[in-house]
């Protein structure tokens, strides 16, 4: 069995036979005229099936069937809406699998043309009591128009049409969540080529380099191993820049004494990797630098030190919180009680974002972080959840003292740092897959150092 005949298995299994699944393919999007964004597979699609292209819809009906005209309805547990073949259009956009691929390749038991989805989906969803749909996007129209005309078709059928819509986060993203074998050999992989990225990256900088020179080594690293396209937007900003979090111009010139901070991870095989790094462009931290750096790093390995099952995210940062706050406390940004700094969150205008995230096909991966309470209470509050084994998490404490951060010592405002590494939760405790980039001040000022 396929990896994504495994994935579809275990789906229906969890929801059991009266449950449906309609997974449909991310929307192109035009960017001008008639040129459009590069397409991405919807990470569920493609979790799911394998299949890359647009026009795609999936449904999963274990109850499901598919009617032609002058036949007996037949069963169709596994059913592809897709782009039919078309030479002409293929001349301009390339290959396409096809109805006949869906089935031979992809392994669809019934594959129809996308334009055919209106007419057949009610039939497939009839005979199904819910349905798992990730409620809240452009296809919301045409499912809801679905269930109706099986509602109405219900009474002289005498199927059951769906009345409750199931959120993925209930099951598929309980399994996207908890990463097997194959997976893991892919978000290595794009943690290794992001590796050698960062530290390429830190190789060139230097003053009097822009910001953009970084991003084009980082970004040409990713695709000469065939990484199919970064995560997300590179972040590269020097000086006060590193203090913006979501900074994407990259287009300052890097001065001597900035430190430059990276935010860069690529994707491969449709699994993330998202690290970041902060180093002085000329190879030498200043003090205050140095000062700072040393507390986003305590924090970050205070962090990493702790990961293993049973510990929760909202855990990891808290400990950050303590540490970072500990060390403003030190550094004169913030005065008084520890306890008290912590109480009122006195570190928030320095530590503004939260420790870490799931990682996995989306940077920002799917996956509740809360569950319900141990103890059945039903007063509305969820507690974090606890980590488990194959669980991929980012740690990635930062400080940022903006130019206009009048409350900071002088000395600190316009520096920024982030610190990122993505963790494995293992059955004892974690594995640091980004490990290799250099992280410690001494290995930093060395690989800043080192000729490219
Ligand atoms: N690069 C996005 C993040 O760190 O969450
Ligand atoms: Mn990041
Ligand atoms: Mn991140």
């Amino acid at each position: 069995m396929s990896p994504f005949a495994e994935r579809r298995a275990r789906l229906l299994e969890s929801v059991g036979r009266r449950t449906a699944a309609v997974f449909v393919a991310t929307p192109n999007a035009l960017r001008n005229n008639d040129v459009e964004h590069e397409f991405r597979q919807d990470s569920d699609v493609f979790y799911l099936t394998g299949f890359d292209e647009p026009d795609t819809v999936v449904v999963l009906s274990p109850n499901g069937h598919v009617r032609e005209e002058g036949k007996d309805p037949e069963k169709s547990l596994f059913t592809m809406f897709v782009r039919p073949r078309d030479p002409e259009r293929e001349v301009w956009d390339g290959y396409r699998a096809g109805l006949e691929g869906a089935t031979s390749k992809y392994g669809a038991d019934h594959a129809y043309p996308y334009a055919e989805l209106t007419k057949r989906l009610p039939e497939l969803l009839a005979g199904h009591d819910a349905v798992v749909y990730r409620f809240g996007g452009a296809f919301d129209e045409r499912l809801f128009a679905a269930i109706h005309h099986a509602r109405r078709t219900a009474g002289r059928t005498g199927l059951s049409a769906p009345t409750r819509i199931v959120d993925p986060v209930e099951v598929l993203y309980e399994h996207r969540l908890r990463k097997t074998p194959p997976e893991l050999e892919a978000m290595r992989r794009a943690c290794a080529i992001t590796a050698e990225a960062h530290e390429k990256a830190m190789a060139i900088a230097t003053p009097g380099r822009y910001e953009f020179e970084l991003e084009a080594v980082i970004l040409e690293t990713f695709r000469r191993h065939g990484s199919e396209r970064p995560a997300y937007g590179s972040i590269v900003g020097s000086g006060a820049n590193a203090t913006v979090l979501h900074y994407r111009r990259n287009d300052r010139k890097i001065e001597d004494g900035d430190l430059v901070l990276i935010d860069a991870g690529c994707e491969f095989g449709y699994y993330a990797s998202d690290v970041t790094r902060t180093f002085p462009a000329n190879g030498r931290f200043s003090d205050p630098q140095r000062s700072v750096y040393e507390a986003v790093l305590e924090a970050q390995l205070a962090c990493i030190e702790m990961v293993k099952p049973g510990v929760t995210q909202g855990d990891l940062h808290e400990k950050a919180v303590r540490v970072l706050t500990a060390a403003l406390l030190r550094l004169g940004v913030i005065e008084g009680d520890l306890e008290e700094a912590i109480e009122k969150e006195a570190y928030k205008p320095f530590y503004m974002h939260k420790t870490g995230h799931w990682l996995g096909m989306d940077v920002h991966d799917v996956g509740a972080y809360f569950v319900p309470k141990e103890d059945g209470s039903i007063d509305g509050k969820l507690r974090h959840r606890p980590l488990e084994p194959g669980m991929v998490i980012t740690i990635e404490p930062g400080l940022y003292f903006g130019i206009g951060a009048e409350k900071a010592p002088a000395a600190l405002r316009g520096i920024g740092v982030r610190i990122e590494d993505d963790i494995l939760v293992t059955e004892n405790g974690h594995e640091n897959l980004t490990a290799a980039i250099p992280k410690s001040v001494e290995d930093v000022e060395r690989a800043c150092r080192r000729t490219p």
